[in-house]
């Protein structure tokens, strides 16, 4: 069997625990040999083109330094404050400066450089995210001809949005460099055929559009997923019943409504508070009967806008909670820090109410472990944005428009009064979606179509 290179920004072992990606690839690898490639998580005065590698978890893992100047102006600069919220529909969150761009590059020559070296002929390599997408021009141009696929974990587009970010054409160039483009739901695929179908009306039209090469790339949906059975053994064994014991007891028989979510702008935290303090006002009979966790690691903090948000957040956490806790009842507890996935998986499993409600998401793979976490017996209700990818495969949840706040309020009621016999139902076909798009199918369906060889199964059923 050929050996896999997993190429992404952040490697296991440093990647925080509400960020999706690590956890999602860490069992694909650990099934073949290869190795993961990525930034180590450190600085170097002057740019290494040599990878270190290091077993973690029994991983084999290959990492470079980066200069600190290079780190910010790729990391920071061009992926975080133009291509994450230009992708996620935030134009006005971009932050353009030009120089940030060949910091990108730089990175992934640097990137191209150190993992040429290492690669095999057989060898298939796996590259991730959008801090990556000139990854396979630079491999090719270092005569690297092996297969070379590419999985954005975010939502690609619309052509405005694409047409906002410096040199996209170059990007969507990048792009068609790999042998295979995987999004997570049709609406990328489908924002992707729109940004072509848009340059052929404006040559139509008499202007000079951008020429897109398809070459010999395919592109397709592939829902990522977790892995249910792990995550429901998970909810229910001894360190996750610690804290799902420990919070049961200080709920004192209020149903919980919780939302886990990195503290990002695109997660609709603010929006969420607001519908919350919506369902209060309107349900005079709910207070003191609910109470709302929300978990929020910070993430990317040294970015403005992310200030920006955790600020906002604080704001409106604070007005909620001046206008209608009581001395001896709050209505929402804030919580700015990450959870083990156990502890996490039990406080999954006593909610009453998931709230996933993004305003715009790739996939949020914490609708599929809210699912899986739950028991079958006594099962809560998953509230879902319907601009999640998720919401493409999650038919049964409550699906809602985050910027909706009365919409999703209502949600919320529904949700906390559903009788248990349709909390069930609901509960038994998401589980189903969410077995059906485990982790495992995820990366077979992708593998399978990137070597063209549907026998390649890698990862046992
Ligand atoms: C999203 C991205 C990942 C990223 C994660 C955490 O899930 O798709 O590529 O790793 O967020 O963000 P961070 O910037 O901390 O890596």
């Amino acid at each position: 069997m050929s050996r896999l290179i997993v190429v992404s920004n952040r490697i296991p072992g440093k990647a925080p625990a509400a960020g999706g990606l690590a956890v999602a690839l860490k069992k694909t690898l650990s099934a073949r040999d290869g190795f993961w490639f990525g930034w180590s998580g450190a600085f170097a005065e002057t740019p290494s083109r040599d990878a270190k590698f290091e077993t973690i978890d029994g991983l084999q893992i290959g990492s470079i330094d980066l200069t600190k100047s290079d780190h910010q102006s790729y990391y920071a600069g061009f992926s975080n404050s133009i291509l994450w919220p230009a992708f996620h529909l935030r134009l006005d969150l971009t932050d353009i400066h030009s120089h940030w761009y060949e910091g990108y590059r730089r990175v992934n020559v640097q990137f191209a450089e150190a993992i040429a070296k290492h690669i095999q002929p057989d060898d298939i390599i796996w590259v991730h995210d959008y801090h990556l997408i000139p990854l396979a021009t630079e491999l090719r141009r270092r005569n690297i001809r092996n297969k070379i696929g590419f999985y954005l974990h975010i939502p690609f587009p619309t052509p405005d949005a694409l047409n906002a970010i410096p040199h996209h054409e170059e990007l969507l160039t990048d792009l068609l460099a790999y042998d295979l483009v995987g999004f997570q739901a049709q609406r990328d695929v489908a924002a992707f055929n729109e940004f072509i179908a848009h340059e052929e009306m404006y040559r139509q039209a008499g202007g000079t559009p951008f020429e897109i090469e398809m070459g010999n790339t395919t592109l397709d949906a592939f829902p990522i997923g977790s892995d249910p059975e792990a995550f429901a053994k998970l909810a229910a064994s001894p360190n996750a019943q610690k804290m799902y014991k420990r919070v049961e007891r200080s709920m004192n028989g209020r149903a919980m409504i919780l939302g886990v979510d990195r503290l990002d702008y695109s997660k609709g935290l603010p929006q969420r508070v607001q519908a919350y303090e919506k369902l209060l006002e309107n349900n005079a009979n709910l207070r003191r009967a609910v109470h709302m966790i929300q978990i929020a690691p910070p993430s990317r903090d040294t970015i403005k806008e992310y200030q920006v948000i955790s600020d906002e957040l604080d704001s409106a956490v604070g007005r909620l909670t001046g206008r209608f806790a009581e001395p001896d009842w709050l209505p929402i507890t804030y919580v700015k820090r990450a959870y083990s996935q156990a502890s996490l998986a039990g406080l999954y499993r006593l909610a009453r109410v998931g709230l996933v409600t993004p305003l715009r998401d790739g996939m949020n793979l914490v609708a599929h472990e809210y699912v899986a976490s739950q028991n079958p017996e006594n099962p809560g209700v998953l509230v879902l944005s319907r601009f999640a990818g998720a919401a493409e495969i999650f038919h049964d949840a409550l699906i809602i428009n985050p910027f909706d706040t009365d919409e999703t309020a209502e949600a919320m009621r529904l949700a906390i009064a559903m009788p248990l016999e349709e909390r069930k139902e609901r509960w038994e076909s998401l589980m189903k979606v969410a077995q059906t798009y485990d982790i495992d199918n995820w990366a077979n369906n992708y593998l399978a179509a990137l070597t063209g060889d549907t026998q390649s199964a890698v990862v046992d059923d």
